[in-house]
C-alpha cells in the first residue's frame, strides 16, 4: 500500500479520526444504520466518524464483519478499521491469571498460552489485543498485580519478550495478532497500591527495575504500547514527551503506534497538567502519542492547532503513518476481515486442543505453600469438598469472552477424576464483607468430620482484583476466617485452596491451616486441574514470582530491596532498633521464588570456575540439584547476585538466571548459569548502565530466601 500517497489525499479531520479510537456501543448501538449510538452527541461530524481508525472491545466474528463492511461502505478513503480487545488471559479458553503464569517459569508454555489466544481472538475479527500487561507489581494491595507476572524485572522482561512473540508470530500468519504492551510506565508502582495513584521515583529506579520489561518487548518487536494513567514524577504518561518520545521512540528506536489509556487524555486536565482539550492534544501529540482512546481531543483540536502554529501537519502524518503502516502490516488493506470466521469460530474457539494447554497451565501455575502432611489425597476413600469457591467458575477477572458455563469448577473436577464418595457444602458466601451464618458453617463442618480428607476452597472474587480493585485490607473476610477454623477442627486432614488475584495477608490464620496451594484464578479448566494436583496425578511445581506478606501493612513488599543500614533479623523474637515493625516481622510470609512439591529436592555443591574476572571474561557458577523424594517432580534452581558495595547501594539479591528442571525419584543433575560483565551491570545515580568493579556474592537456591553466598571480584 503506498501510505504516503494515502496520506497526501486525506484531510486533517480524516486523519484526526485515525487517530481516535471508540467501543463499537458509542458508534452505533445498532451495527446497521445511522451512529445511534453516544457518537451523536460528540459534536463530530458524521464524515469524521466514516473514516473512525479503530474500535474496541468487539468480541465476535460477527460484529466485526458486519462494522467493518459497513464502514468500508462508507470512508471515502476505504481505509479498513482495526479491532482491539483486552486478552489478558486468554481469549475464550481461559488460562490462569498473569500471576499464576508467572508461577510456572516457564515463558514458553506462557508464549504457546498467547499464541492460542491470538487464534482465537483473531478468528472472532480482533487484529490488536491490549496486552501483555508487564507492570512490574510490588504491592499486593493493588488490584491489577492479577495482570502482571509479579515483583521482578529480570523474569517479567522473559515474560514480556514470550508474550509478545506468542501473540504476533510473524504478524503474517493470519492466526496472530498485533500485541500492545501496557501501561508504559510505571503504572504498577501507584503510591500506596492505590489504583491510578501518583508515581514519584528516581530515573535511576525507573530505569533499573521498572522500564527493563517494556525495554524487552520494544526489543522482540511489539507493534503497540500503551501509556499509562499515572502521573511520573507529576507528568501524566500520555502526554509525557521525555517518557514517550526521548525514551519510548529515540533511545529504544520504537516506531510503532502508541495509544492512550482509557479516556486517559482527558484525565491530563483532572490531573491539572492541561488547561483544557487543546492544551491535551497538543500536549499529546507533542509526546508522539498516536492514538487517543475513548476521548475526542484530537478530533475537535487537531485542525485548529496546525493552523495556529502550535503543531505542525508534519506531526499528525507521522503518527497516521504509524497507524496505517500496522493496518498494512496486518494486511487488512488486501483483506480487512483477515481471519475474522463465524465458521472457524465454532469448531477453533474452546477447543479441545486449546482446553488441554489451558488446563496444563492451571496445573504448572499452581503453587504449594505448605504442606503437613495433608497432600495428595491418593488414599483415601471420601472428600469434602467444602467452600464458597468450591463450585463456582474460578476463571477471574478480565476474562474477555470466557464464559462461565464453560468453566470447570472444583467439584466438577473432583467428580470427574474422584472414584470415592464425594460431599459438598458451601459453608458461606464468597462476597467480601459476608456475613458469618452458623447453620452453613455447622453443615460444613459436619460433612468435614465425616469425610477422609477436605478440600477447603476460600479466597477472593473474581471481581476482587484487576481494574480499580485496590485493597487496604488483605485477608480473608471474618465468614471465611471462621469457615477455615471449624472445618479444619471437625477434620485436621484439610487442604486449604485460596482462589486469588494477588498475594494475601495470612499470617494470621496460617497455623490453622493444616496445607494450602494457590491456583490463583486458574481460568476454564481450573477444576480439572485442582482435582489432579489434590489427588496426586499432577505434582506442584509453581514457585511464587510476588512475595506473601505476612499482614497488608508489610505492602509493597518484595525480596529485591536495599539492605537498609539497619536490617531485619529474620528472628520471631527480636525486637531490637532494625527495619522491621513491633508487631510484624520483616520478612515475607512465602518469599518470591518459593513453591513446595511432592517430592523434595537438594540444592548442593554450589561452585564457581574462578573468584576473579576481568572485563570480557565470565565466570561459570555450577549446583548439583537432585530429587531425594520418592516421585517425580519440577523445581526451579535459580542464581542470585548481590553487588556489596557500589557507587549507590544496590539490592540485597537479584535474580539473574533460573532452569526449571524436571527429576525423577533419586535423579540429579548440574545446572550450569553463567555470569558476565552485562550481568552486574546497573543504573548508577547518573543513570549509565554501567558494571563496576568490586566484590559481589552469588546465591544458587530454591527461592530468595535461602541459599550461603560465594565472593567473587570483579577487576
Ligand atoms: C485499562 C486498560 C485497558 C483499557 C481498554 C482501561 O481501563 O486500564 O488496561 O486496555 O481500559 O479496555
Amino acid at each position: 500500500m503506498d501510505i504516503q500517497n494515502l496520506i497526501k489525499n486525506m484531510t486533517i479531520e480524516e486523519k484526526a479520526a485515525q487517530m481516535t479510537q471508540v467501543a463499537l456501543n458509542v458508534l452505533t448501538s445498532a451495527f446497521e444504520g445511522d451512529f445511534t449510538g453516544p457518537a451523536q452527541d460528540s459534536n463530530i461530524s458524521d464524515h469524521a466518524w466514516e473514516s473512525l481508525g479503530s474500535i474496541l472491545g468487539t468480541k465476535t466474528a460477527e460484529s466485526v464483519i458486519a462494522t467493518q463492511k459497513e464502514h468500508l461502505e462508507r470512508d471515502v478513503n476505504h481505509i479498513p478499521m482495526m479491532f482491539m480487545t483486552d486478552v489478558i488471559h486468554g481469549f475464550q479458553t481461559i488460562y490462569p491469571i498473569p500471576l499464576g503464569m508467572g508461577a510456572t517459569w516457564e515463558p514458553e508454555l506462557m508464549k504457546e498460552c498467547c499464541a492460542m489466544a491470538a487464534k482465537e481472538a483473531a478468528i472472532s475479527g480482533i487484529n490488536v489485543v491490549f496486552s501483555p500487561m508487564i507492570d512490574l507489581a510490588r504491592d499486593a494491595r493493588w488490584g491489577r498485580v492479577m495482570e502482571t507476572t509479579g515483583e521482578d524485572p529480570y523474569l517479567n522482561s522473559l515474560y514480556a519478550k514470550a508474550q509478545v512473540e506468542g501473540y504476533q508470530g510473524d504478524l503474517k500468519n493470519k492466526y496472530n495478532v498485533a500485541a500492545c504492551i501496557k501501561h508504559f510506565a510505571a503504572y504498577g508502582a501507584a503510591e500506596s497500591g492505590r489504583d491510578y495513584n501518583a508515581v514519584e521515583m528516581s530515573e535511576h529506579t525507573l530505569r533499573e527495575f521498572f522500564l527493563p520489561s517494556y525495554k524487552a518487548a520494544v526489543d522482540s518487536g511489539v507493534e503497540m504500547v500503551m501509556s499509562s494513567f499515572n502521573t511520573i514524577n507529576g507528568v501524566p504518561s500520555s502526554g509525557n514527551k521525555w517518557l514517550l518520545d526521548d525514551v519510548l521512540r529515540k533511545e529504544w528506536e520504537f516506531d510503532g503506534v502508541i495509544i492512550s489509556d482509557w479516556r486517559a487524555f482527558v484525565e491530563m486536565i483532572i490531573h491539572g497538567f492541561a488547561e483544557d482539550e487543546k492544551d491535551v492534544a497538543e500536549k499529546a501529540l507533542n509526546a508522539t502519542s498516536d492514538i487517543e482512546m475513548m476521548s475526542y481531543t484530537y478530533a475537535h483540536h487537531l485542525e485548529e492547532l496546525v493552523s495556529e502554529g502550535k503543531i505542525s501537519e508534519d506531526q499528525i502524518d507521522r503518527a497516521v503513518e504509524r497507524i496505517l503502516r500496522l493496518k498494512d502490516k496486518l494486511g487488512l488493506f488486501d483483506n480487512p476481515y483477515r481471519a475474522t470466521s463465524t465458521e472457524e469460530e465454532k469448531t477453533v474457539i474452546h477447543c479441545a486442543e486449546h482446553r488441554k494447554l489451558a488446563e496444563k497451565a492451571a496445573v504448572k501455575a499452581s503453587v504449594l505453600l505448605k504442606n503437613d502432611n495433608v497432600l495428595p489425597f491418593d488414599n483415601v476413600k471420601s472428600i469434602a469438598v467444602i467452600g464458597p469457591f468450591a463450585d463456582c467458575e474460578n476463571i477471574g477477572s478480565w476474562r474477555c469472552n470466557g464464559k462461565d458455563e464453560e468453566a470447570v469448577t472444583t467439584l466438577m473436577g473432583i467428580k470427574e477424576h474422584f472414584d470415592g464418595e464425594i460431599y459438598y457444602a458451601a459453608g458461606c458466601s464468597g462476597d467480601l464483607n459476608a456475613k458469618t451464618d452458623k447453620a452453613l458453617i455447622d453443615e460444613a463442618a459436619k460433612i468435614a468430620e465425616k469425610a477422609d480428607a477436605v478440600l477447603l476452597c476460600v479466597g477472593e472474587k473474581g471481581k476482587m482484583s484487576g481494574e480499580a480493585k485496590s485493597r487496604a485490607y488483605i485477608g480473608l473476610s471474618d465468614a471465611q476466617n471462621e469457615l477455615i477454623r471449624s472445618v479444619v477442627t471437625a477434620n485436621k486432614r484439610t487442604a486449604v485452596c485460596l482462589f486469588t488475584g494477588r498475594p494475601l495477608a495470612l499470617e494470621y490464620i496460617i497455623d490453622d491451616i493444616p496445607a494450602l496451594f494457590t491456583p490463583w484464578q486458574p481460568g476454564t479448566e481450573g477444576g480439572y486441574a485442582i482435582a489432579k494436583l489434590v489427588l496426586g496425578k499432577e505434582n506442584f511445581s509453581g514457585k511464587l514470582t510476588m512475595s506473601f506478606p505476612r499482614q497488608t501493612g508489610q505492602c509493597p513488599i518484595y525480596y529485591n530491596q536495599l539492605n537498609t543500614g539497619r536490617p531485619f533479623v529474620d528472628d520471631v523474637n527480636y525486637m531490637g532498633y532494625v527495619s522491621m515493625y513491633i508487631d510484624c516481622f520483616g520478612t515475607p510470609l512465602y518469599y518470591f521464588g518459593y513453591g513446595l512439591s511432592y517430592t523434595d529436592f537438594e540444592i548442593s555443591n554450589v561452585r564457581i570456575d574462578k573468584n576473579r574476572i576481568s572485563e570480557n571474561d565470565k565466570i561459570t557458577v555450577s549446583a548439583d540439584v537432585k530429587n531425594i523424594g520418592t516421585r517425580f517432580g519440577e523445581t526451579v534452581v535459580q542464581m542470585y547476585i548481590h553487588d556489596v558495595t557500589a557507587s549507590i547501594a544496590r539490592p540485597v539479591k537479584e535474580l539473574k538466571g533460573f532452569e526449571k528442571v524436571g527429576l525423577e525419584a533419586g535423579e540429579k543433575k548440574t545446572v550450569v548459569f553463567s555470569i558476565n560483565r552485562d550481568t552486574l551491570a546497573f543504573y548508577n545515580a547518573s543513570c549509565e548502565r554501567k558494571a563496576e568493579c568490586g566484590k559481589f556474592e552469588v546465591y544458587v537456591s530454591d527461592s530468595a530466601k535461602t541459599g550461603d553466598p560465594i565472593e567473587f571480584v570483579m577487576e
